[in-house]
């Protein structure tokens, strides 16, 4: 044996590709819930951890995780892990960089064509026997300007697609890539000229704590009134109560969102009483609540990455990783051990 590997989130389907194609690689433990304070006595005497992004793998839970040699999260952002700490204790952190950067900008454009042609309230309308079009009149894509924040993976499939509607196409990172203005003719600028010159802005950047909230009361301030925002990367990006004044004020005519701040809770609502819970947590979930319910705002339960292709990619590479940590031979090793 080499060792206990503990799964968490992962429904029969995966558990039973984990099982052949880690035959032989150490206990393997499944358990389709997330890891919550609730349930650590599950993690502890795991000597590698496996999870999606709902697990708590924070510095608080970690403390309570003396014997962990490893984590591989079946995700590319690591915002529930506490990162630095994982590095002081060299524990090695393994991510899937790239299962299918094309799938969440589909989603991405999945959001933002449903909204433009209304077409959740359209169905709805067919649902209800109703066959009329009076009041569903919807707007084009082709001309307008997107503004695309972080170009990396998903953010350049996104130019790709935008490039295809023949919308005009600009951006923001820190880093720009320049084949995207090669390509489909991106031209980069400062977010303050890209929230005032867009239509559309989409978010495509980690949440980090410096890009925690970047889309807040000032952001919204500075956008040209009426934008269409779309949000398929990470909800703590964007200011719940900022975005519902936003809407409020027809500052934002529209929003697609596949991410809210702090969604963990909308899963498992019992964590409302937790002695975790703070004021602000309950701010959020009550925004999260009305975001969701908004006329103006459609809202997909972090489905973005949801594909069949994608899912094929996360079981493979996750093998890969938890091979590669047992091997001491790591790959997508995302902290520095
Ligand atoms: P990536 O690492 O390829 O690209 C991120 C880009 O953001 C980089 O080019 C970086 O320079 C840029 N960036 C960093 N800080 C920035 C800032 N303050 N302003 C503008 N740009 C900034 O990551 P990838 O693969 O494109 O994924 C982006 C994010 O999408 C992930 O971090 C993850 O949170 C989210 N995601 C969401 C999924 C879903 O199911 N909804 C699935 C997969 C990823």
């Amino acid at each position: 044996m080499r060792g206990k590997i503990v799964f968490f989130e992962v429904d029969q389907y995966e558990q039973e590709l984990f099982r052949e194609k880690l035959s032989g690689e150490g206990e393997l433990v499944f358990y389709p819930h997330r890891l919550t304070h609730d349930n650590i006595d599950e993690a502890k005497p795991a000597d590698y951890i496996v999870s999606f992004i709902y697990s708590d793998l924070s510095d608080r839970m970690l403390d309570q995780l003396p014997n962990l040699k490893g984590i591989a999260t079946m995700s590319v952002g690591t915002d529930h892990i506490g990162l630095e700490e994982t590095t002081r204790r060299s524990i090695p952190v393994c991510n899937v960089p790239a299962y299918g950067p094309n799938t969440v900008a589909e989603h991405a454009a999945a959001l933002l064509l449903a909204l433009s042609r209304r077409i959740v309230e359209s169905v709805d309308r067919t649902r209800e026997g109703v066959y009329e079009y009076t009041g569903l009149t919807g707007w084009d894509l082709k001309g307008k300007t997107i503004g695309i924040v972080g170009t990396g993976k998903i953010g350049a499939h996104v130019a790709r697609i935008a490039n295809g509607f023949e919308m005009k196409i600009i951006a923001y990172d820190p880093h720009p890539n320049t084949e995207l203005t090669e390509k489909y003719g991106v031209e980069f600028m400062e977010m303050p000229q890209l929230l005032h010159r867009s239509d559309v802005v989409t978010l495509h950047v980690p949440l980090t704590p410096e890009t925690k909230h970047m889309i807040g009361q000032e952001q919204f301030s500075q956008m040209k009134p009426g934008m269409v925002l779309i949000n398929t990367a990470r909800g703590a990006l964007v200011d719940p109560n900022a975005l519902l004044d936003a809407l409020e004020k027809g500052v934002i005519s529209q929003a697609g969102i596949d991410v809210l701040e702090d969604e963990g809770i909308l899963k498992e609502e019992k964590e409302f009483f937790s002695s975790y819970f703070k004021l602000q947590d309950y701010q959020t979930a009550l925004a999260n609540h009305a975001l969701m319910r908004h006329p103006k705002v459609i809202v997909t339960p972090h489905n973005a990455f949801n594909s069949k292709e994608a899912l094929q990619n996360i079981t493979q590479t996750t093998v890969d990783n938890i091979k590669g940590m047992l091997s001491g031979d790591r790959v997508n090793q995302v902290n520095h051990t």
